[in-house]
Order: C-alpha cells, then sequence, then structure tokens
C-alpha cells in the first residue's frame, strides 16, 4: 500500500505542474449519527465515457491518535482490492460503483462506529493524480436514559438514579420542576462501553418532596444537545410502605 502511495504522490508532483487534474470535495466535513450511514464524496474529471481500466481510487483513515492509516477502499486499475482493507472496514466500506462515470468517487460507510471518527483521504488517479482530505465526526446522543427509584434502607432518603449511552461524554444535572437547587447528592460516573461509547449512570440521593417531580438531564456539551427523563415521586409513599414491611 505505501508503495502504491508513493508511487502515486510522485506522478502526482508531476501533475501539480499541469495541474490539470483536480479532485473536489462538495463536502468538507461530515457531523454523523452513531449506527446510521455515511456517503462522503470526492469528484474527478472524466471527460466522456469513463476508462474504468485506468482508475485508482484509494480511501484512506487517520485518527490523530494513531501513526498509521488504515485502509478503507481501494479500487486499483478498476478492481477492488479487498485483502489489504483494514479489518474495521470489513463489510462496511463500499465505493459506489455506479457514480463513478459521472466523476464522483462515494465512499459508502454503514452502521458507522465512534472509531470512524477522523480524517479521510481520497487519492485518485485517473491520467493525473490529486487528493482531499474530509472529515468525519460521529456522535451518540443520550436518547434512551433508563430511570430506577430505590430506598436506601433504614434511612428517609431515596436514591434517584439515570443512565445513558451516548458520544461525547455528557454531563448530568438533575432539576425538580421550579429549576431551584436541589439539597440531596448527585454521585456520576461513567465507563466505556466496547463500541467506544460512555455509559454514564448518574445518581441522586435525597430526601424527596413528594410533591414535586424530579428530572435528570443528560448535557452533550460539545453538541451543544440536552436530553432527559422525567422520575416521578407519585407512589414513592407505596414504595416506601412495601419496602419497609421488607
Ligand atoms: C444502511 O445501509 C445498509 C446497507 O446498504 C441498509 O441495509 C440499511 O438499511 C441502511 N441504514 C440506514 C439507517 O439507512
Ligand atoms: C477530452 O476529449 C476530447 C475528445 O476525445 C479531446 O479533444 C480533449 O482534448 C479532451 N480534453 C481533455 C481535457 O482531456
Ligand atoms: C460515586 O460512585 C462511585 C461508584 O459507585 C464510588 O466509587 C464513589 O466513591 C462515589 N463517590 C461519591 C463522592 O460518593
Ligand atoms: C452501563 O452501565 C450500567 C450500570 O453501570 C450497566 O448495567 C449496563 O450494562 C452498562 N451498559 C453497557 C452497554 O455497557
Ligand atoms: C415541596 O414542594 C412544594 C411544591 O413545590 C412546596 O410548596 C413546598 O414548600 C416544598 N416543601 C419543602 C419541605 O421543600
Ligand atoms: C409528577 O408526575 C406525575 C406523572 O408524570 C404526574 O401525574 C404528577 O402530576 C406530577 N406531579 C407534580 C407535582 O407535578
Amino acid at each position: 500500500m505505501f508503495q502504491i502511495l508513493t508511487m502515486l504522490l510522485l506522478e502526482m508532483q508531476l501533475y501539480v505542474v499541469s495541474a490539470l487534474f483536480t479532485v473536489e470535495v462538495p463536502q468538507q466535513l461530515y457531523v454523523i449519527e452513531y449506527g446510521s450511514n455515511v456517503t462522503m464524496e470526492c469528484r474527478f474529471p472524466v471527460n466522456g465515457s469513463l476508462n474504468l481500466g485506468l482508475l485508482t481510487v484509494v480511501w484512506e483513515q487517520k485518527r490523530k491518535d494513531q501513526l498509521k492509516p488504515k485502509e478503507v477502499y481501494t479500487l486499483r486499475k478498476g478492481r477492488a482490492l479487498p485483502p489489504s482493507q483494514h479489518h474495521d472496514y470489513t463489510g462496511r466500506a463500499a465505493l459506489l460503483h455506479s457514480e463513478l462515470k459521472m466523476g464522483r468517487a462515494i465512499l459508502q460507510i454503514t452502521s458507522v462506529k465512534i472509531r470512524d471518527a477522523g480524517s479521510y483521504l481520497c487519492l485518485i488517479d485517473y491520467q493525473g493524480v490529486d487528493y482531499k482530505y474530509i472529515t468525519l465526526e460521529v456522535k451518540a446522543s443520550y436518547q434512551r436514559i433508563k430511570t430506577q427509584v430505590m430506598k436506601k434502607t433504614g434511612e428517609d432518603k431515596f436514591v434517584f438514579m439515570c443512565q445513558s449511552e451516548g458520544f461525547p461524554l455528557a454531563e448530568v444535572f438533575w432539576q425538580n420542576e421550579k429549576n431551584s437547587n436541589l439539597s440531596g447528592s448527585v454521585n456520576t460516573t461513567y465507563t466505556l462501553t466496547t463500541d467506544g461509547l460512555y455509559n454514564v449512570t448518574s445518581i441522586l440521593t435525597l430526601k424527596p418532596n413528594m410533591s414535586e417531580n424530579y428530572s435528570c438531564v443528560f448535557w452533550n456539551k460539545e453538541l451543544n444537545e440536552e436530553t432527559s427523563a422525567h422520575i416521578s415521586t407519585l407512589g414513592l409513599y407505596q414504595l416506601e410502605f412495601v419496602q419497609d414491611r421488607e
């Protein structure tokens, strides 16, 4: 792969002089929801009908925290080169072949993962060589918030719990309906899932005011996005009664 790239880059320098062949990107930044599909596009000039046998397209991904780029998809002289593809992209990355004749090298990645984020190089050799970079950002909203209420045994306090997964890391704050300060103590912790998502759990411990309800708010600061869950205190007396009898 590196040999190919070095060769193409040398070739490219020759073409820079004549500046005949230019790769262009209609969109430089893609912000994609975790688990969805993305198509990223590079355009190159096709004069008349496409001669596929002369076309080489290389898509590579590089993250800030990794030294070597990962090969996402390679079409070499019109033929796909699956053996050199990085295993992270196996079965998930494809070039939309029907678009090539229009001079569009469109990479599709399905079921986008957190580690797919990074900088993507698209390099095209078609009687001339050029490349561009595209940035892919991946976000995961804290959509499904699980809630739970438990009574602290032997105390008049309750434990309210909210748990959700997303990316990047969210801050959690708690509110009552009047948005006044809560007297309880809050403990928010997180772990990382194998998919690279943050699994955030927040616990509010307090003596609840039974004429108020409580909400936990997940604030994804980087995305400026808020999701929340409502916990009703209706029925807590009953819970207290049941648990006290145990
Ligand atoms: C993503 O692409 C796959 C394969 O083309 C398709 O089966 C799936 O429905 C797509 N998902 C979404 C959310 O569009
Ligand atoms: C495009 O093709 C036409 C006809 O084959 C040729 O005359 C012309 O020089 C080509 N232009 C470029 C930019 O290659
Ligand atoms: C918060 O919860 C974690 C995990 O349950 C625990 O290890 C830690 O001591 C708690 N911190 C406080 C301040 O209660
Ligand atoms: C997230 O954390 C909760 C509680 O700490 C745990 O029950 C759950 O299995 C975790 N979920 C994932 C996907 O790791
Ligand atoms: C409980 O909530 C009600 C309604 O918001 C309020 O009027 C009352 O003062 C609260 N009681 C305490 C002890 O905070
Ligand atoms: C608390 O929530 C329950 C269920 O959502 C609702 O029926 C009740 O009126 C709410 N109580 C207050 C004080 O807003």
